[in-house]
């Protein structure tokens, strides 16, 4: 009979452990009764970037890398992309299932409610420079609600939770808009709540005098496609930093500012701007064989290529694709579409990328429908953060019910200096 169990030999002293598997995984706390003697600490695993450790159990986002396959709360995306508007998928990440018309509706309602910021938001926007990236905007806004709100901080209040989880979800595309806005010199356009979350978005973004703003159906439908397929996916370095700040009980909007900051990076939600300043630089695409001999020869990266846990081609580039085509046909094609398809021919044929199993990421693709939308690339990364949200504040309140859950503090292997007895500066050199 097979037995859900490891049995470890420890070489140094001959002893040997039987330890649990529970879902695939052992408890690396298991490890700790591996002892040379009775001072030695115990053993440990040593996983930088946690290239094969769990840090969590969870019930929301499901990958598979290997078969390019992306479910929430067991839905396939590409369902879910297709038939659902980005509030139901939301309401789907957040509480588990997908809502019923009435719960919609209620949903679609309170998260309306909260859609305006408090008048001095928009005087913190007015300390930042002409010229200041929209992210850094952003994330130094998120971190400022929560002086906004203060009781924000009982975290372990259900009740307040809520409020601030849809305070976040309505206030983050304000946020967005008005650090657009602010950006290009534009006057800051108000919500209209008659309008739909990715429409009033549209509004808030592109309204100059007319006096009411009507959306395109096709940009309003391809931007709550695009929401969707950026909700969540599981634990990312954005989510992980959400987790990790936020398991210190620090308040939704803290813990949150944290996570965009670490979406801001150019190997994680960045890679959207980086892959429109590359094809931008690519400039052609007779200069694409060039630019991948330099991407192999260790020179730079292939941006929106690879992915921890994608190693087959991401679900999602393969819709944002799709969507593509119904954009250009309301914005006219973005010439950087041709490059973008070109590199991708060449480099899914060589055998560079084949071998390392480097196929086009989200990312890839995005930036090039975000620009044909008139949205200049350094709002890429906002454009992310915004459906991330309601990922960020799902796991977050995962996390924070999680019996098993504590403050995250990994342990680390020490490989400095043993003790040595302090020299007058002197005496130093
Ligand atoms: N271009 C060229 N080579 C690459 C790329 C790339 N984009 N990505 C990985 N490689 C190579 C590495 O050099 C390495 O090669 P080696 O084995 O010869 O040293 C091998 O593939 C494995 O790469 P790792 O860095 O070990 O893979 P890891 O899982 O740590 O990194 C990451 C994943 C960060 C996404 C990486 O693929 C990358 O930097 N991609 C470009 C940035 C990007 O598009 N990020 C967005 C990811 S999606 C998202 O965050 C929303």
């Amino acid at each position: 009979m097979t037995k859900e169990t490891l049995t470890v030999t420890d070489n140094r002293t001959g002893r040997t452990y039987e330890l649990p598997i529970m879902d695939g995984a052992i408890r690396a706390m298991d490890l700790r009764q591996i002892k040379v003697n009775d001072d030695d600490f115990g053993l440990m695993s040593y996983d930088p970037a946690f290239k094969n450790s769990a840090s969590t159990k969870s019930t929301i986002t499901y990958i598979d890398g290997d078969k390019g396959i992306l479910h929430y709360r067991g839905y396939p995306i590409e369902q879910l992309a297709e038939k659902c508007t980005y509030l139901e998928v939301a309401y789907l990440i957040m509480y588990g299932e997908l809502p019923t018309q009435e719960q919609l509706s209620k949903w679609e309602n309170e998260i309306t409610y909260h859609t305006l910021l408090h008048e001095n938001i928009k005087q913190l926007f007015e300390a930042f420079r002409y010229d200041a990236h929209p992210m850094g905007m952003l994330i130094s806004n998120i971190a400022a609600l929560s002086t906004f709100y203060p009781e924000a901080k009982n975290v372990d209040d259900p009740e307040i939770r809520e409020v601030q989880i849809k305070r976040l979800i309505a206030k983050m595309p304000t946020l967005a808009a008005m650090a657009y806005r602010f950006s290009m010199g534009f006057p800051i356009n108000y919500p209209d709540n008659d309008l739909t979350y990715t429409g009033n978005f549209l509004n808030m973004m592109f309204k100059m005098v007319e006096p009411r703003y009507r959306p395109h159906p096709v940009l309003q439908r391809a931007l709550d496609v695009l929401f969707i397929l950026h909700a969540d996916h599981e634990q990312n370095c954005g989510t992980n930093a959400m987790r990790s700040v936020g398991s210190s009980r620090v308040d939704p909007y803290s813990a949150m500012a944290a996570a965009a900051a670490a979406l801001y990076g150019p190997l994680h939600g960045g890679a959207n701007e980086q892959v429109l300043r590359m094809l931008t630089a690519i400039g052609s695409v007779k200069n694409i064989p060039a630019y991948v001999e330099r991407v192999k020869a260790g020179e730079f990266r292939l941006m929106g290529f690879g992915h921890r846990v994608y190693k087959n081609y991401d679900p999602r580039a393969t819709i944002i694709k799709e969507i593509a085509d119904q954009v250009f046909q309301v914005t006219g094609r973005n010439p950087l579409l041709d490059i973008a398809l070109e590199l991708e021919r060449i480099a899914l044929e060589d055998d560079y990328f084949v071998g390392r199993k480097l196929y086009p990421n989200v990312d890839f693709y995005s930036g090039i429908i975000y620009q044909a939308m008139g949205l200049p690339v350094a709002m890429f990364p906002v454009m992310f953060a915004i459906p991330r949200t309601v990922g960020w504040l799902a796991q977050w309140v995962e996390m924070l019910v999680d019996k098993e859950q504590a403050i995250a503090r990994p342990r680390q292997i020490y490989l400095g200096h043993g003790r040595r007895e302090f020299l007058p500066i002197e005496q130093r050199g």
